[in-house]
Formats: C-alpha cells, structure tokens, sequence
C-alpha cells in the first residue's frame, strides 16, 4: 500500500546486493511511496548483474561507486544531481564489510590492517557520503541521511567480533556529523539498529542463525524483517520526521529494551 509519503523526493540507496538486501527492499518501498531513486553500489558487487534487475523496476539509474574512493563518491553525486536535475532528499547507507570476520579471526586476534578496511567500509565510509554531498552542496534543505546498525554497538555480542566496534564508530559519526549538517542545512542524519535479518552481510556472522531465534524468542514483537525496516526508513526519509536527528533508532520488536521473556524462561527450564 502506497501513502504517497516520498513524491516528488530524490534518493541515493547504496547497498543494493541481491533481494534480501535491506537497501534492495528499501529502494522497492521508496519507489512504490513516489520517489525518483539512483542506486550505487561497489564496483565489484555489480559484476553479480543482479541490481540491474531492481534498477529496471524503480526505473533507477545505477552509478558505481567504492565508499572508500573519494573519487567514485563525487563522481555518484555528481551523475545523480545531473539525473535529478538538482539536489537529494535522501540517502540509505546500508554498507557493511567485516574483513576480520570474513576470514575467519577471533576479535582478540584481528588483523589490524584488515580491521582499517572493516572501518573504512563500514563506519568512515558515512563520514566519506556526508563530506562529499557537504563539500559539493548537494542536499536539500531537510534532506534525511540514514545508516543502518545493530545494537553490538551498545551491548556485547561475542561473534559479532569487530562489526560491534564498527558500530559503534558508525553511530558515532551520524551523531556527530548531525550536528554539524544540522546547523548548515537542517539536514537530519540517524542510524537505524535493526534486528538481525538472514542476508549476505548478515549470515556471515559466527552462528547467525541461533542468534537469530534467540533475538526472535527475547523480542515482544518479534524481529524486524527487511520489509519492516524498508518501511521504517520510508518514514524516516518522509517529511513526518523532520525534527529527528542526531538519534540511534531501534527497530528491533522490543529486543533492545527486553531483559527476559517467557518463551526464554521456559527455553532455559527444559
Ligand atoms: P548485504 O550484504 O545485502 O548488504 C551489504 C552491502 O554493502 C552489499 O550490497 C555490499 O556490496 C556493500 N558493500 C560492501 N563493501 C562496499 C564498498 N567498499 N563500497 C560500496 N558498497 C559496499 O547485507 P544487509 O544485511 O542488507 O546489510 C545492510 C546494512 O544493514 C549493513 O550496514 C549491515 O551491517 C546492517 N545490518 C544488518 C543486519 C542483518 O542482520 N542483516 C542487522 C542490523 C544491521
């Protein structure tokens, strides 16, 4: 069901993989809410092919673009602005790369060359979109910038291993760089921390899917699906949130604010 709520607005949605991508989700619902989109993604992820296909049913261009090159992120701003034909009014970053995680390392014995790489993509990287749109002037007056994250930034997760710290600075740069885009342009910058979701990025945590029923059995509401955090970021990027910044919002069921439930009391007692 369409509200209608993004029409006439213009996005940048980065992170796009394959259908279970939070960002493919996410793009599928701002088309649907009226938004005209441009979706970028690292070179290497779009040799897959498989964004081509959401880029056909959003009617959105797809640019190239490394969050770690500064050259590819002006290149992206400046071939969207010239496809818009003026400013943005939102961006998703849903970018994440645990290269630690990836091979294999214990959080206690991280490469930290690796580690350098995992927080350039995963945390500067939205430091790296806000720079480039700040030094080139392309947001619009109450644009909305979102990144996405999960609550090991605030609690310990073990297998979460260096992602947490990641988190953490990801957070911190939305926090920080809000402020400041605040005060320029009342641009509002926020961090959704979702439940966890069964896709590329997120299956590549240590144990994902007991984590999974856990966080499912401790959440009220249950976990958050992708469509649910799509629908969330809608809200976000509509103009009925234009006085939220600078905040970590949990989209997670109730998990975050959950000591216990029942469904773990009785787990515990069989
Ligand atoms: P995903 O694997 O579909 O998306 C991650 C994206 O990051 C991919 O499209 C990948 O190509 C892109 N990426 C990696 N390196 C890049 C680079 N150098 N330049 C540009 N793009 C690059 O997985 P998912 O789960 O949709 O992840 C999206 C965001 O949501 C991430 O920030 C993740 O940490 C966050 N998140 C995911 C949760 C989950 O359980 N899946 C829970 C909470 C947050």
């Amino acid at each position: 069901m369409s509200y209608n709520l993004l029409k006439g607005k213009k996005g940048i949605v980065f992170g796009a993989l394959d259908e279970k991508s939070i960002a493919w989700r996410t793009a599928l619902r701002c088309h649907e809410e009226g938004a005209q989109l441009v979706l970028t993604n690292a070179p290497v992820a779009m040799r897959m092919g498989e964004i081509n296909k959401l880029a056909e049913t959003t009617k959105a261009p797809v640019i190239p673009a490394d969050v770690t090159n500064m050259d590819d992120l002006k290149k992206l701003f400046e071939e969207a602005m010239k496809h818009f034909g003026g400013g943005i009014d939102f961006i998703l970053h849903s970018v994440a790369m645990g290269m630690n995680v990836r091979k294999g390392k214990h959080y206690t014995e991280i490469d930290y060359n690796w580690n350098q790489k995992t927080l350039d993509i995963s945390s500067m990287s939205l430091h790296r979109v806000l720079r480039t749109a700040w030094d080139m002037d392309a947001l619009n007056e109450h644009a909305s910038v979102v990144g996405l994250t999960y609550i090991a930034a605030q609690r310990v997760f073990p297998d979460y291993n260096e992602m947490a710290d990641a988190k953490a600075l990801l957070e911190a740069v939305a926090r920080n760089f809000g402020y400041h885009y605040g005060i320029r342009k009342k641009v509002r910058i926020n961090t959704v921390s979702q439940s966890p979701v069964k896709t590329t990025a997120g299956s590549g945590v240590k144990g994902f899917d007991g984590f999974l029923t856990y966080a499912e059995k401790m959440s009220p509401l249950g976990n958050a699906s992708a469509d649910d955090c799509a629908n969330y970021c809608v809200t976000l990027f509509s103009d009925l949130t234009k006085m939220v910044t600078m905040q970590n919002l949990f989209h997670d069921g109730g998990f975050s604010f959950t000591g216990v439930t029942q469904a773990v009391i009785d787990q515990m007692e069989k």
